[in-house]
């Protein structure tokens, strides 16, 4: 195992991530932590993550300097390497102005970590201090036309570091360099894969739980999922999962997740079918900020109202991501919006959070959800956005208009399968502008409604652009929509990027 040491870089967690591809086990752990600790873990090698700060600044994460006595190796990178720097006896400077982007590397010593890389390389630098003076012991490795000291090693002690971000695609050498370290320097074998990961996920949820009662708000998309089947794998019975039908859902979407659950995986699964509820608070609505409202709190009560059925429960499993915790920022935000994942929890719900996917990214959690055995459908399903249909209608959500709608969008999925690019794009999805045109159909004028089909491909959902789709598969949805849904005589293509419109149309 290796441990990454968290100095509130943006980058820790990619670094750990690179670490699982090289097939070692890691851990993020705070700066803050004890040596005894760090002892107890027993790790083959330390990985100082970069940050924000100046190591001058007075609140400066700092490390306790007996990490660099205990004699397993460290890697100190971007501020990790400045501050080995600076608490061994070397010297810090302010530079007049930041390295940052694309650099060309000297290498000075092909060895060590920099075993097997190019002389000259190109990496990704991204910081303002940089190091004037190498710390007694070290010899500089590499350097830059700004950096005299790029990279340093003390090989007798086997302490490293690197002024830039091997862990960044825009080092095209840099998994090379954490190979060379892992392998090399820290002598670890790279056997870790996703089932070492389900074992270890076990444990700790074991460890966590004890013999306590465990809550799990399922949506059947792939996070709850993940989180869910690993819960139960860990504590089986202890565990219940809620899945809130509120008839916003896909066609075939509900049996889908209580079989899978039920029947597959053998968990209590309580199934609360709210559809009337829902519907019946939709009248009149056609607001799309005041829809997501309503729904939210009405899911709010509905789970809760299933919740107080369970009686006493200790824990809530959330599916929450590594991005997720990102974007929320701090601990204690993390907690609010991971609340937001099962649709807006009230803050003074006393639930303490097992969380098993908070350090993985969602390719991994599809690695893992494979693992489990879950099913193809689930792996790969696309996101789908917690209000469900009644944000893609357009006006009012009415029984007739879901129904229209539910049709469609199983047309738009069946076909896009068909055409092999379901896997490919990011979302492929109807809607309903919930507006009627003229049209004539046999010798019979009709007027009916249009249907919008939304394809779009994106990294993360923030950004996205329409997919250019073939001909062939457009002619085949729209001639399909018409012909078998009743109600539908029009078809069109949203060609709008995002931005500046956004990918759902409410
Ligand atoms: P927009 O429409 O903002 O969507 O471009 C970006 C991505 O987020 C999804 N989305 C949601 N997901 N709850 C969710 O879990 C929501 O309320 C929600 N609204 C949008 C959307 O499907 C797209 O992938």
């Amino acid at each position: 195992m290796v441990l990454v040491m968290d100095f509130g870089g943006q980058y820790s967690q990619l670094i750990a991530r690179r670490i699982r591809e090289c097939g070692v086990y890691c851990e993020i752990v705070p700066f803050s932590i004890s040596m005894d600790k760090v002892a107890a873990m027993n790790p083959k090698g330390i990985v100082f993550s970069g940050g924000p700060s100046s190591v001058y600044s007075p609140a400066a994460p700092k490390c306790n300097s007996k990490v660099f006595e205990i004699g397993i190796p460290v890697l100190g990178i971007c501020y990790g390497m400045q501050l080995t720097a600076q608490t061994l006896g070397g010297e810090v400077a302010h530079a007049d102005s930041r390295e940052y982007g694309n650099t060309r590397l000297y290498v000075d010593k092909q060895e060590g970590i920099f075993k097997e890389i190019a002389v000259e390389t190109q990496v990704w630098m991204s910081h303002g201090d940089y190091i004037s003076g190498a710390p007694a012991g070290f010899t500089v490795t590499a350097h830059t036309n700004n950096s005299p000291v790029a990279a340093m090693a003390d090989v007798q002690r086997r302490i490293y570091g690197v002024q830039f971000h091997p862990e960044v695609v825009h080092t095209p050498e840099g998994m090379k360099l954490l190979r060379n370290f892992l392998f090399e320097i820290c002598n670890c074998k790279g056997d870790w894969n996703m089932g070492s990961f389900v074992e270890q996920a076990i444990r700790s949820i074991r460890e966590q739980v004890g013999d306590k009662k465990v809550l799990c708000g399922l949506s059947g998309g792939i996070d709850s999922s993940v989180a869910a089947v690993l819960v139960h794998r860990a504590v089986g019975d202890q565990l219940t999962c809620v899945f809130v039908n509120h008839g916003f859902l896909r066609q075939g979407e509900p049996e889908q997740v209580v079989k899978t659950f039920r029947d597959g995986f053998h968990m209590n699964l309580v199934y609360a079918d709210a559809a009337d509820r829902f519907l019946k608070r939709m009248e009149g609505v056609v607001e799309p900020e005041e829809k997501r409202k309503i729904i939210g709190e009405e899911f709010i009560r509905v789970f809760e109202n299933e919740a107080a059925k369970l009686g006493d429960i200790n824990f809530l499993v959330q599916g929450t991501l590594y991005p997720d915790v990102i974007e929320s920022g701090t601990e204690t935000a993390a907690v609010i919006k991971s609340h937001h994942n099962v649709g807006g929890l009230p803050e003074d719900m006393k639930f303490k959070l097992v969380e098993p996917l908070r350090d993985l990214f969602k390719d991994e959690v599809r690695v893992l959800a494979r693992e489990l055995n879950l099913p193809e459908e689930i792996v790969w399903r696309q996101p789908f956005p917690g209000p469900g249909l009644a944000i893609r209608i357009i006006g009012e959500v009415t029984e007739e208009r879901l129904h229209i709608l539910r049709e469609a969008d199983a047309i738009v999925h069946q076909e896009i399968k068909a055409a092999g690019l379901y896997r490919k794009v990011w979302q492929s999805f109807a809607v309903l502008p919930a507006m009627k045109s003229v049209g004539v159909m046999g010798d019979e004028r009709t007027y009916a409604y249009t249907v919008g089909l939304r394809v779009v491909a994106s990294e993360d959902g923030m950004t996205a652009d329409w997919v250019r789709l073939p001909y062939e598969v457009l002619d085949e949805i729209s001639r399909r929509i018409v012909n078998e849904v009743k109600g539908v005589n029009r078809v069109v293509y949203d060609i709008t990027s995002k931005p500046p419109a956004t990918i759902e149309w409410e």
